[in-house]
Order: structure tokens, then sequence, then C-alpha cells
């Protein structure tokens, strides 16, 4: 055994050929160990290491332990390859972001991009040189836990968000020159789990698939994401893992991705819970047949992929080609240069830039949903005002669902917030659990709501309640927390309802009664300043909803992208109950309560003389459009302009809207802008009869404005080619 290497290992990688030759020195037994990721648990994981049986290790945060680990590696194994080192760093390492689902709602891609590179740093200050995100699975259904993770239903903006938190993760970069890398996931499909039941089945069309579940992905590898993890669910009969359509024929012919493919969490085991492997050697079969590259703790890989090559059943070639990748990989990341993660010290002054960052993205992050007779901004200086709510003083619940090395003690409660914000304390009461029935105080709550000018509530769903395996079937305020609500608004007082959850509730009583709402998500470590500083006004509202909410459980999914039918209910609200033959309800009307790409600001914009440039255009032009957008109230304030298009007429049914474009318009009092969009009209296709992508010609409208439900509306036409005589 040579274990006179430096640091930097012998096999300092500079190019293909030092791969190839690295990997004609392997072992099948070598080659298995590199496509094997065990948990940082795993008994015996040194000898492991040093008999090469190891390629990765998962959830190991302990920067000591990873140099450790790295050195018995590259010193101490035969053939000195370095260990990569996986976490899931979903919206933050120590400094945490606002879940990425309310990341998204802030619409803004340069803010993300940086959470995203601050994350990564201060995963490789520990080590981590490989990230289990972003988590870009389009959902519309929001019983699912996992919505909190996402970027919400849009297929167009997942896309930019995607590219975004890629851009920022790989651009981290520490003094050692190691790299990070991205892990977009699950591919694909995961959030089309059927009833909203996490790792359920997925049953889809082959044409939803490519228009609505691929797009993401597509974006993040033309981003240059170096890894993807594939998910565990299944699509029309056949699991991710196991899928070769979906892996060799997509991902890797069509898509052109040459990165590493990882199994999610046991998958491969997973697979005789399937029931499309009867042992752990055919699950080993069909998962490298199928194109995984690296067995996420299943040993699958290990205990029979040398065996199943010895026996002729699986091609070496598929071997050498997931273990390239990965050697591939370690290269990139520096790992094969220098393994040794040096501990940076806490530099303070990051701390306090990376502090200032989740601030601002946390207040940007959230929206406000209704501000009837502009209830909001409260003023600093207002008395007598109340906190009541579980969650006024609640610190964990803020860090959200994947809190990685997050603390609750770096926290700002909102009660903290309020009271450095405002210039006196709010008074506070609990007045009810989250969850359980029985420890409620009302009677405290309701005495202190009495002698209060103003009441705060605090009220929403803690971390555990959104995430991996925690679905919902009621998407109301657990608990008692409705009673409360509603015993505090009959003393007819101004209430103001901050819902702070990992999912959008249904809260039809609330958006009736209540008459201000804002709803805050579970926004990280500075949280509950960034409510108080949007409840006092020192940041103005400018999130926008990225899911949109439901009336009801019954009706979801609801999203903006719907077909029309044959038989579209066209009235608004309860007219359409009095339209005979129609798709709708007999109950509630057919629009969510608060639609995407809704947000209100303390101050009004209004959209003005929209104006098609292009009336007319082939399908490799570009679309322009302009509008006048001015901020017509008394505050500055930021809006987020949407243009949405509708393919009126196709081969193919086409949704009724479908965003394509949006600009982030910073605007003072008075102050008028002209946005101009440039939209290619390759990107207004769809996948045809012969599931071929292309953008058909005929006629189009196009919407400018403030959400999926309303804006100004224009006409252009795609035509099928230019007439010679037009230039
Ligand atoms: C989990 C999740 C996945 C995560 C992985 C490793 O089950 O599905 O998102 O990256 O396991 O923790």
């Amino acid at each position: 055994m040579n274990n006179s290497r430096s640091q930097s290992g012998e096999n300092t990688l500079r190019n293909d050929k030092q791969i190839d030759d690295l990997l004609a020195k392997m072992t099948l037994e070598e080659k298995a160990g590199q496509m094997n990721q065990v948990g940082s648990s795993k008994s015996d994981i040194t000898d492991l290491i040093k008999t090469g049986r190891i390629g990765s290790i998962l959830s190991i945060k302990d920067v000591k332990k990873i140099n450790h680990f790295q050195q018995i590696a590259v010193q101490q194994s035969r053939l000195g390859i370095p260990l990569l080192i996986g976490n899931d760093v979903i919206h933050g390492y120590q400094t945490l972001f606002p879940i990425p689902l309310a990341q998204a709602c802030s619409w803004n891609l340069e803010l993300v991009e940086k959470a995203a590179r601050i994350a990564a740093t201060e995963a490789l200050r520990e080590g981590t040189s490989w990230i289990y995100a972003p988590m870009i699975d389009i959902a519309r259904d929001p019983r699912w836990g996992r919505v909190a993770e996402g970027a919400g239903e849009d297929v167009f903006l997942a896309g930019q968000i995607a590219r975004a938190n890629v851009r920022g993760t790989q651009r981290a970069e520490d003094a050692g020159k190691h790299k990070v890398a991205a892990c977009p996931k699950h591919f694909v499909a995961y959030g089309a789990a059927e009833a909203g039941k996490d790792y359920n089945t997925v049953d889809i069309s082959e044409r939803t698939l490519r228009d609505i579940y691929l797009p993401p992905f597509q974006a993040a590898f033309a981003e240059g994401a170096y890894s993807v993890m594939v998910s565990f669910n299944e699509i029309a009969g056949i699991p991710s893992t196991a899928n070769r359509f979906l892996l060799r024929t997509i991902l890797r012919d069509e898509l052109g991705f040459t990165g590493v493919a990882i199994s999610d969490y046991y998958a491969i085991g997973e697979l005789l819970a399937h029931g499309l492997a009867s042992d752990m050697r055919e699950a080993a079969l069909k998962s490298i047949q199928a194109g995984i590259d690296i067995d996420m703790v299943s040993d699958a890989y290990i205990d029979y992929l040398p065996e199943l090559v010895r026996s002729g059943a699986v091609d070496e070639k598929l071997v050498d080609e997931a273990v390239r990748r990965i050697l591939v990989l370690k290269q990139k990341l520096g790992l094969f240069e220098n393994f040794h993660m040096e501990p940076a010290a806490e530099i303070s002054t990051d701390t306090k830039e990376y502090r200032e960052t989740a601030l601002q993205l946390a207040c940007e992050s959230i929206v406000l949903l209704k501000n009837e007779g502009a209830l909001l901004p409260l003023r600093p200086d207002q008395k007598k005002v109340a906190l009541i709510g579980p969650l006024g003083k609640d610190k964990a619940s803020l860090l959200g669902c994947w809190k990685c090395s997050g603390s609750a003690d770096r926290v700002e409660s909102l009660y903290e917030g309020l009271s450095a914000v405002m210039t006196s304390e709010p008074e506070f009461v609990e007045g009810c659990h989250v969850l359980n029935k029985e420890s409620a105080s009302f009677k405290q709550a309701i005495a202190i709501a009495k002698k209060a000018e103003v009441i705060i509530l605090a009220i929403g769903e803690t971390d555990a309640m959104s995430g991996e395996a925690h679905s919902r079937a009621h998407l109301g305020l657990p608990g008692r927390q409705q009673e409360l609500v509603e015993a505090i608004h009959a003393l007819g007082k101004p209430v103001i309802a901050v819902l702070m959850s990992g999912r959008p509730l249904v809260t039809p009583w609330i958006a009736e009664h209540i008459p201000a709402i804002i709803q805050a998500w579970h926004g990280g470590d500075r949280a509950g300043r960034a409510i108080a500083e949007i409840l006092c006004g020192r940041a103005n509202p400018s999130g926008k909803l990225v899911l949109s909410i439901p009336r009801s459980e019954g009706q979801i999914p609801v999203y903006y992208a719907h077909k029309n039918t044959g038989r579209p209910a066209t009235g608004k609200g309860t007219t359409q109950f009095e339209e005979p033959f129609r798709s709708n309800y007999l109950d509630i009307p057919n629009s969510p309560q608060f639609p995407f790409g809704h947000g209100l600001s303390y101050t009004t914009f209004a959209y003005n003389d929209l104006e098609i440039k292009t009336p007319s255009l082939t399908a490799v032009e570009n679309l322009i459009v302009t509008v006048h957008l001015s901020n017509t109230g008394a505050r500055p304030g930021i809006e987020t302009a949407q243009l949405y298009v509708q393919d009126l007429v196709g081969n193919i049914t086409r949704p009724v809207k479908e965003l394509k474009a949006f600009q982030r318009v910073a605007l003072s009092p008075g102050e008028q802008k002209t946005i101009r969009f440039e939209v290619p009209a390759s990107t207004l296709g769809f996948h045809d009869i012969q599931m071929r992508y292309q953008t058909e010609p005929g006629d189009f409208k196009v919407w400018v404005g403030p959400n999926s439900a309303e804006g100004l509306e224009e006409k252009f036409t795609i035509m099928a080619k230019r007439a010679a005589f037009q230039i």
C-alpha cells in the first residue's frame, strides 16, 4: 500500500488520458466502489474506504472527519481516489435563507443566485463539495410537503430559478480552488405524485413530461449542472431509477447531459417494493442498465456489480462510463489536486454580509395577499400592539424544512423582529398550540386583544409539517388556530394575519374576514425581522405567488396554466354557478383564492399602452412588446411585470396562459418606465403529435400585467414563413 503520497495524492488528473489510465488500473471491485455511496454512520467505513469500496459519503458535515476520511482514501487506498462529500444544502448551510418556495416568490434571480453561492461557500468551508440542490420539481399540489423545496407551479419561472441556483452553487470556490457541484433533483416528475402523497405513483403523458416536467432540468443542464439526482417515483409503471428511456434516451441522448446521475436515497433497493425487481441483484442490474451512476446507500452496486459483469449480465462498458463520469466530477471539483479542506475560520464580515442577504431575501419573499383599507403598514411608533399566535415567538419553525447546519438560536422570531423595529414591544400571548388542541389559552389572548389597538396574528405550520414525507390532506390552519382567529376577529379590532408555513394554506374564512394578510412562509434566520420590517413599512412588499392558493382542497390541482376544455366556465366568481353544463363546481368558483403571480405593494402600479412591435413574426424571430408601467402611489416600490401568452389554436390543445417573461422594475412615486420584452418565438412551442418540439404558426394572445389573472391584452400572429416581398 503506497502511503507516501502527498496530500494531493499521486493521481493529479489533469486530462482525459490520465482518467483513462486510472480507469485502466481499476479492478471491478474498485469500479463498483466509486459507484457506491454510504451514509456517514456506515459501520467499518474506514476499512471500506481503504479498500476502495466507497466513492462518496452522504450527510457528513464535520470537516475534521471529512479530512480524515479523505486522507485514508488518498494516502492509504491502492489508487488514492478522493471521496465526494454530498449534503442537502437546500436553502442555506449555516446561514439559513427562506425555503425555496419563498425565495422563488421574490422573482429576484440575482438574489437567489447570491444565496446559493453563500450556501455553497459555507458548505465548502466545512468540506462539502456536492450539494443536493436545487430541487426543481414542478408541483401543483400543495398537499405535497415538498412544494416547500421547489419553485412552484410554473415551467418558465422554475427554469429561471434553477439556472440561478446552479450558477450560484457552482461559482463558489475556496482558497484551495475547490468547487461545488450542484445536483438538480428529482429527475423527474416527482411533483406529479397522485393525491399529493409523497413517493406516490406518477402517471402522466409523455407530452406532459416533456412540456411541463423536463424543461426546468433542461435549464439546469444548460447552466452546466455537474450532476442530477434521479427521483423515487415511477412514471407510467417504470420507476425513474430503472427507467432506461428516461436516463439514457432522454437524459443522455436527447438532452446531452454528461454529468453524474445519482439515485435517490436507497431508491435502487426500493425497486423491490415497487415490484420491479425480485432481489437486490436484479435491482442492481436494472439500475445500471437504466443509467444510474451512483447508488445512494443501498449497497446493491458494491454487492452485485462485479459478479454481474463477470457473469456477462452487464457489459463492463456501462460500468466504465459511470466510473469515468465520477472521476471527471472529482477532477472538476479540484479533489484530485488537493483533497484537504482548510476549515477557514469564520469570517465575521462574511457573516454580516450573509445575514444582510438573508434579510433582504426574506423581505422580498414575503407576499402581501390582502390589505383592505390600507391597514398596513403600521407606524413604527404604533402603541398597544398585541402579537397573538403560536408562531409569535417560534424560532425553530422559521428555519424551514431543510435546516442543514442552521440553528434556531440564530433565528429572529417575529416577536424579536417587532421589538427591534417598533418603538414599543408588542404584548405577546401564544393563544394556542400550533398542532395540539388541548393547550389553548384563548382567555388570555382575548384579554390582551381587548387592550390592544392593533392585533397581529402569528399563525401557520411548524417546519415539520412540510418537506419530505410531510404531505397533508387538510390544508387549513392546524390545531385550534382557526378558532383563535375567529375569537379575536369577533372583538371587531384591526387584525393582521401573518401566515408562516411551508406551503400555501387553505384559509377561505381568513381571506374573507381578515383585512390584512401576509404570506411569510418559513423565512430562515432573519424571518422575524423581515416580517416586522414589512409590517412597519421599512420594506415595501414585492413578493408574488409562484403557487396558486386554493379555496379548498377539493379544487386541487388548481393552477393558472390550465387547459380551456370544450366547456369552459366563462363567468367570474359565483356567476359560474348559473352557467349550465360547464366545467365548474356547484359550490365554489373555479378561480383560486389567490392566483399565481399575485402580490400587492404599499404603493400602486398602472400598466398602460401595451404595444406589439412585431404583430406578425416567424418562429425564428422574437416577439417584441412594450408597456408603460408607472408607480401611481406614494411610496417607492418594485413591481414584477409578467408577460403571458396563449396559442389560440394548435394541433395540440394549449394552456389558456403561459408565463414567458418577467421583469422586476423599481419605480419611485410618480415615475413611469417603458418596459420592453423580447421573447424568442421558439420558446412559444410545444411537443406536437409526433412528439417533436416546435412553434406552430397561428394566432396568439399576449398579456402583460401584475399577475396571471389580469393584464393588458393584445394579439400577434406567427407566420409559417415571411413572404418574399416582406423584408
Ligand atoms: C432524500 C431526498 C433527497 C435527498 C436525499 C439525500 O430522501 O429525497 O432530496 O437529497 O434523500 O438526503
